[in-house]
């Protein structure tokens, strides 16, 4: 197809506008990529989650149609320097997502949190090879402050039943 064909194309299918937040990160890379393959007009962004007029600033920008927030705090080089930085985890991994998908509901834009997981662990009604989880089972592990700022989160979105939640099993 010629890359007049491929715009035209574009322009046809291209009804809806999704943004991916936290551009640099690997779930966020991997699901721009996906999207564009099936040749969606997709933005992503980098603006902070937690600063809330830069956000608002960024949906008048893109006007997105579907915001999918795959941006976390995750800790380098892993989820142990959670530990010792609770409230740059806090500011992302709460305030920061539960920020964007407050301003995403107030203007009717549908928002999907790719952003949890580790929140669960074996026990005896789960057993290793047993029946697994399901996204409505509550969490059930708290063991590291990262994991527990997301199982909080879980619990919220919970309540919260107009926003979709993607929850990443581990
Ligand atoms: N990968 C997994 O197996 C897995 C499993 C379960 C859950 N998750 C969750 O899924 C999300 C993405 O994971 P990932 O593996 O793609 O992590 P990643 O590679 O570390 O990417 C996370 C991205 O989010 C950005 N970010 C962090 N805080 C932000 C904030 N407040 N505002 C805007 N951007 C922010 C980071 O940017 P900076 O580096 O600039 O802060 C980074 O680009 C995370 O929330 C993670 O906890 C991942």
């Amino acid at each position: 197809m010629t890359a007049t064909g491929r715009m035209a194309r574009k322009a046809e299918v291209s009804v809806e506008t999704f943004l991916v937040w936290g551009a640099e990160g690997w779930i966020a890379g991997k699901l721009a990529e996906l999207l564009k393959k099936g040749v969606r007009d997709v933005h992503t962004t980098k603006v902070r989650m937690e600063e809330r007029e830069e956000v608002r600033q960024e949906l008048d920008r893109v006007k997105p149609t579907h915001v999918l927030i795959a941006a976390g705090c995750t800790g380098r080089p892993n989820v142990d320097w959670c530990e010792d930085h609770r409230e740059e985890t806090v500011r992302s991994n709460v305030i920061g997502t539960l920020n964007v998908v407050d301003v995403c509901a107030m203007r009717n834009i549908h928002c999907t949190v790719f952003a949890t997981g580790c929140i669960y662990q074996y026990d005896k009604e789960h057993p290793w090879h047993g029946p697994g989880f399901v996204e409505t089972d509550p969490p059930n592990f708290f063991g590291s402050f990262y994991s527990m700022t997301k199982a909080h989160l879980e619990q919220v979105r919970a309540a919260s039943p107009s926003i979709t939640w993607f929850s990443l099993l581990q």
